[in-house]
């Protein structure tokens, strides 16, 4: 395995600096997938007017967000300031939605923070035209915490609806162990518990996904550089639920691309953003990277290797700052 990782993007200015003449994309413009299929902008996602130049007269069906999360992590706003912003990215996500359509945001709460923006966020959409239909849950491997409190494993995710979008129950996609025992029931005299009743070892996706590999840099998923990349299980698992072949999912927070990978594998159509050309870059050499060699990333290896092959400033030993040690999206780090 290849031992040539790129540090957090965001937390290296001088890297970064070598690697934004490389990124086809400037702020304000649209790739177009010579294949026709999908787009990715480096567009703001709160601002209507980019987003409307990135969809063009096209609807989609289903969105997945996963905005920065307010958290100490990342960049903390005013609680107020962030859902405010919020608001706004709904909305342009509403404006280019056809009318059945499913909404799918993954966000953090901090447990030190009276669970903000979680919270808040759910309370703010209230307001606006979609429905909430589930709180899903997904199991982190590894956790963060002390002995002095739970450890922290969860990530969540918020689905909503508006009109009557599909969703497709995926009994044969799960590969989630039956694991837990009792409800007894008597059958042909015999007290039978429900492992015992059931034909099938494994159950369909409920709203607690314990079968999803976090990412992490033996995976050959893994976009080293990225440091909130999201299983791509668990993103084909929503693709497949709420979006049908051929139809158009967005995401305007690209990052490492994982939306429109899952998009491209399953025969879906993806049109995406992120207002860092970097991401923007990493997500069109992830879909090309993909294409030519039938890899999901680069594992521990990175997507601008032709570029930089191994500065010595990328082997420094990373030592885990607060921030990482507390982020919810923490398990990137190793
Ligand atoms: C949590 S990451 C998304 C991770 C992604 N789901 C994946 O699997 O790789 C959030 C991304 O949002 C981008 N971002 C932050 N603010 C933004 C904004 N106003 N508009 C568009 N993108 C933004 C960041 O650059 C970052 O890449």
């Amino acid at each position: 395995m290849k031992n040539n990782p790129l540090p957090r993007l965001d937390e290296s200015p001088e890297l970064r600096e070598r690697l934004l003449p490389h990124c086809r994309l400037k702020p304000g413009e649209i790739w177009e997938d010579p294949e026709g299929r999908h787009r990715v902008g480096c567009l703001d996602a709160a601002d209507g007017p980019a987003i409307a130049r990135l969809m063009r007269d096209d609807r989609a069906t289903l969105a997945i967000h996963d905005p920065p999360y307010n958290l100490v992590a990342f960049e903390t706003r005013d609680i107020r300031d962030y859902i405010a912003w919020c608001r706004r990215w709904i909305q342009v996500t509403d404006a280019v939605l056809a009318p059945d359509a499913a909404l799918y945001v993954w966000l953090g709460a901090d447990q030190n923070d009276g669970f903000q923006p979680l919270a808040d966020f759910m309370v703010m959409m209230r307001g606006e035209p979609f429905a909430p239909r589930s709180f899903i849950t997904m199991r982190n491997q590894r956790g963060y915490g002390t002995q002095k409190n739970w450890m922290a494993v969860r990530q969540e995710l918020l689905y909503y609806v508006k009109g009557k979008p599909v969703f497709h129950v995926e009994a044969e996609y799960t590969d989630i162990p039956k694991i837990l025992r009792g409800y007894y029931k008597e059958v042909g005299g015999q007290m039978t518990e429900n492992l015992q009743r059931g034909r099938a070892d494994t159950i369909r996706a409920g709203n607690v996904w314990v079968d999803v590999q976090q990412v992490f840099y033996r995976m050959q998923e893994n976009v080293s550089g990225c440091y909130a990349q999201k299983p791509l299980k668990a993103i084909e698992r929503i693709v497949r639920a709420s979006s049908r072949k051929r139809e158009i999912v967005i995401d305007f927070f690209s990052h490492s691309g994982t939306t429109l990978l899952a998009a491209e594998l399953l025969d879906r159509r993806c049109f995406t953003a992120d207002n860092d050309p970097l991401f923007c870059e990493i997500t069109i050499r992830r879909l090309e990277h993909s294409r030519t060699t039938g890899k999901l990333g680069w594992q521990n290896g990175h997507p601008f290797e032709n570029e930089i092959s191994s500065p010595h400033f990328l082997h420094k030993p990373h030592s885990k700052s607060r921030s990482e040690r507390i982020s919810s999206h923490s398990f990137l780090f190793s």
